[in-house]
């Protein structure tokens, strides 16, 4: 397996949940929300492969919010592969929904446009546009794609603007989107569980 990870065995009727932790954080993180999410569900959870001055993330930035691009394409490839591989090991045949927050939400919202094969579900906590939109390595056709985005109208680390232009993008290729919005910053709110939980159900 190519990534280090944690994972948390289920009940085969409820989707496997793909836990992908923010900037600093690892596989823990995200337990708590998923259990709110989808009690029942599998849970497989790996660790950032990138380490920004011993932080752990998913792929390089530049700046805060200038993203490596090429790592980004590199790093949601080499996370496809390891959701193939895992599924496999751990006899996963069954629906499976990304979950990221922050950084986590960027290389799930990456794995969507790069490599639909591996992901079409994800739900997004404070994302913003993980590629260029002109990025020729972005999947044609997304319908089949189903992606919840939850974003903070006082984000300065995921500007609207950029989740905006991620939404667009994302509804060109004809992936379904369910966008909420809500007043605070760059955080999960429990109306933002309430509603992926609502998308989450909603198939
Ligand atoms: C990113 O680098 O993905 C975003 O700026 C959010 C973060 O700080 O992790």
């Amino acid at each position: 397996m190519t990534l280090d990870h944690k994972f948390v065995a289920g009940e085969d009727g409820a989707p496997v949940l793909l836990l992908l932790h923010g900037t600093g954080g690892g596989p823990d993180d995200l337990i708590g929300l998923a259990r709110l999410l989808s009690p029942a569900s599998p849970l497989l959870a790996p660790a950032g492969p990138v380490s920004e001055h011993g932080a752990a993330r998913w792929f390089r930035r530049l700046a805060e919010g200038v993203f490596d691009y090429d790592d980004v394409a590199v790093r949601a490839n080499q996370l496809a592969d390891f959701v193939l591989a895992a599924r496999e090991r751990y006899e996963l045949p069954q629906r499976l929904v990304a979950v990221g927050f922050s950084n986590g939400a960027n290389v799930a919202g990456a794995t969507l446009l790069l490599r639909p094969d591996v992901l079409r579900e994800a739900a997004l906590f404070s994302s913003m546009l993980p590629l260029p939109e002109t990025s020729e390595a972005i999947a044609e056709d997304l319908s089949g794609t189903r992606a919840f985005l939850s974003n903070g109208l006082q984000d300065g680390m995921a500007p609207l603007d950029s989740t905006e232009r991620f939404v667009d993008l994302l509804r060109a290729r004809s992936a379904e989107v369910t966008s909420h919005r809500h007043p605070g910053g760059h955080q999960i709110t429990m109306a933002a569980v309430q509603a992926a939980k609502d998308w989450l159900a909603g198939v």
